[in-house]
């Protein structure tokens, strides 16, 4: 079976083919036409542009994808995300479905970055054949991504149960938000942790929310976090005493204190509901610190959990993780015909 990919839920158009055979995966081909370029100007991403410009790379990016082949079933995100940028792959998808009479099959982004964790750990695209994961349940999933933080325990394919979130910015935000305090553009998890590898995690006091609230366990809080950094800052320069050779120090405390609260809680939830798995998605699953530590304190302290965490390019948004959890939905049948589809900006999973 082949399945094509697509997502356009925030700043990136991509598309992808994968074929499935008898348990093996094929990434026939990855593509992507990434806006961070063009928001950076911004700060951040823009809706009406990053729309328009979803509209300009939706065609070229899935032809490159697809080549001379036509997919068996096409998978599309859905939602969540900005409702205009959805829409573009949305309808890109329902009319390829319309045209070539493919099955369509709608998936959530969410779930998407969760099944990134099905797709090879390792390896290369072109061709690259890989035994697709047998990942034990119940799995505990940590989705950390620019618009998103949640504790996903997962008790089978399609079973998702919500145990934790944030209650206010998303991890990855917080990372933007203080690389944009700091000056250092968007998107701002990449530039800190390159900063934050030579500089001191103990410099500064950075407050790890929630840490001991037992009614809010696995929920989480960024905000506060956010905020000393900001009076760091505004100390430092009032004392006269802030200048650029302190961004190490500054990036590393920050970081520090996000990952954490991340893998304290993941840690804590992994024993508490026993599972088999840990596995990570979203973008900020690329921070370095955080893959090391999880890996680090789950095998110390979880040691029957085996712990996921997938391949680099596909911890940000990217078509491959959209057409592997696609694959999930087809072997239950669950299609939605091209005139049914519709985006679900605020799609809970
Ligand atoms: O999953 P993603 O590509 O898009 C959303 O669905 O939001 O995640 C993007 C987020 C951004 O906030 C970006 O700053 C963050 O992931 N990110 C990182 C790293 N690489 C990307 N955060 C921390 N460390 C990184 N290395
Ligand atoms: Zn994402």
């Amino acid at each position: 079976m082949t399945i094509l990919g697509i997502e356009s839920s925030c700043d990136e158009t991509a598309a992808s083919l994968l074929e499935i055979r008898k348990g093996t995966i094929t990434i026939r081909s990855n593509n992507d036409a990434s806006q961070a370029t063009i928001h950076a100007r911004y700060g951040g991403v823009v809706p009406e542009v990053a729309a328009r410009n979803h509209l300009l790379s939706i065609l070229p990016v899935a032809q490159k994808a697809l080549g001379t082949s036509r997919p068996d079933v096409i998978a599309v995100t859905a939602g969540p995300g900005l409702v205009t940028s959805l829409g573009v792959g949305v309808q890109t998808a329902r009319t390829l479905s319309f045209l070539w009479d493919i099955p369509l099959v709608a998936v959530n982004h969410l779930e998407g970055h969760l099944y990134s964790n099905w797709l090879p750990p390792v390896g290369g695209i072109s061709n690259f054949k890989f035994q697709i994961s047998n990942i034990e349940f119940p799995a505990l999933v940590l989705i950390v991504s620019g618009g998103h933080t949640e504790l996903i325990l997962m008790r089978d394919h399609g079973s998702y149960k919500k145990i934790g979130q944030t209650l206010d910015d998303a991890a990855g935000e917080a990372f933007d938000k203080v690389a944009k305090m700091l000056g250092l553009g968007y998107p701002g998890g990449p530039a800190i942790s390159r900063l934050a590898e030579n500089g001191d995690p103990k410099r500064f006091a950075v407050p790890r929310a929630l840490i001991n609230d037992r009614k809010r366990q696995y929920d989480f809080s960024f905000s506060g976090v956010k905020t000393s950094v900001f009076y760091c800052v505004r100390d430092l320069k009032a004392a006269k005493k802030y200048t650029k050779r302190l961004l190490p120090d500054l990036c590393a405390s920050f970081q520090q204190a996000v990952v954490d609260v991340l893998v304290w809680k993941t840690a804590a939830a992994a024993k508490e509901y026993k599972v088999k798995s840990v596995m990570l998605g979203g973008g900020v699953a690329a921070n370095s610190l955080l893959r090391s530590q999880m890996i680090a304190v789950l095998t110390r302290d979880v040691p029957r959990a085996a712990v996921h965490i997938p391949q680099l390019k596909f911890c940000t948004d990217n078509a491959a993780m959209i057409a592997m959890a696609g694959y999930f939905h087809v072997k239950k049948s669950e299609y939605t015909p091209w005139h049914a589809l519709d985006v679900r900006g605020g799609w809970e999973l």
